[in-house]
């Protein structure tokens, strides 16, 4: 696992857009796993900008979102079709055909989610799958106990998740819907690279947990462990409770020196 530490959000977000420009440099048909929630909206709008001002080229590219509540619709303001549309889609040229994200309303949810699961192998899989973190270790809607070897499925939402996901659907919890569809553990860990964010000292604990943990459906996000390619960015307020912090910064240190050297 690579830990890159970044003193800002701004700065993190900007370290993980580069990663996405380059990699999309040398792949115009980029296959992108994307999340949602607060952490990677720094990210998108910094991809937005390489779009805008730099014309990064994205008419090629295939996106797969990791989740969607269950119970409402797509255009529901707080639904992660209407997140990504207003975050990403909007402003950037994917084809809406090269758009999958899971559709929460269908019936027969069993057969779209495996019809999802087709649909990743089929594009030839995720080449970078941008991930952030729940407080409690989840990624996707892979709440603790998630099987680390899961698929896309349909998961209950924890009592963690509804109260950080509640501001959204005007405070309250009640509101929040229960279930979600997500890309199961196993899914993300096939994906050819990880990217996890996370800014912020809310984020410290799961991230060490994650990182120099053990490696646990507790902490579903500890399973990047084992992940050949994950790169793990975060700002000092996430990286707070990690012991390790200076190696980080040290072989980060040396990687850039390398990169300078080749250049
Ligand atoms: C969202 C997702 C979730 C979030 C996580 C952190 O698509 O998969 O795992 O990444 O709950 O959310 P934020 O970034 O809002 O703190």
């Amino acid at each position: 696992m690579e830990v890159i530490i970044q003193p800002t959000y701004e700065e993190l977000a900007e370290v993980a857009a580069e990663i996405v420009r380059d990699a999309l440099l040398k792949k115009p048909n980029l296959v992108l796993g994307l999340a949602t929630g607060s952490t990677p909206i720094g990210l998108y709008e910094a991809l937005v900008r390489m779009h805008r001002t730099d014309g990064l080229d994205f008419s090629n590219v295939t996106t797969f979102n990791l989740d969607e509540y269950v119970g409402i619709p797509p255009n529901h303001p707080y639904s992660y079709h209407t997140f990504m549309e207003t975050h990403l889609f909007n402003a950037l040229n994917i084809p809406a055909e090269n758009r999958y994200i899971p559709q929460s309303t269908t019936v027969g949810h069993e057969e779209f989610c495996e019809w999802y699961e087709a649909a990743i192998v089929d594009a030839g899989g995720i080449d970078i799958q941008v991930l952030g973190i729940g407080k409690d270790g989840h990624i996707g809607f892979n709440e603790p106990s998630s099987s680390l070897g899961s698929r896309t499925r349909i998961k209950t939402l924890t009592q963690s998740t509804l109260e950080a996901n509640a501001p959204h659907f005007g405070s309250t919890v009640d509101a929040v819907p229960k279930m979600a569809i997500t890309m199961g553990v196993g899914t993300i860990m096939d994906a050819k690279q990880c990217l996890l964010l996370a800014s912020g000292e809310s984020k410290a604990v799961a991230i060490a947990n994650a990182v120099e943990g053990a490696i646990t459906a507790e902490v579903p996000a500890s399973v990047l462990q084992m992940h050949p390619q994950t790169i793990v960015i975060i700002d000092e307020a996430a990286a707070s409770q990690l012991k390790r912090v200076d190696y980080y910064k040290q072989v980060y240190a040396n990687k850039q020196e390398l990169l300078s050297q080749d250049h």
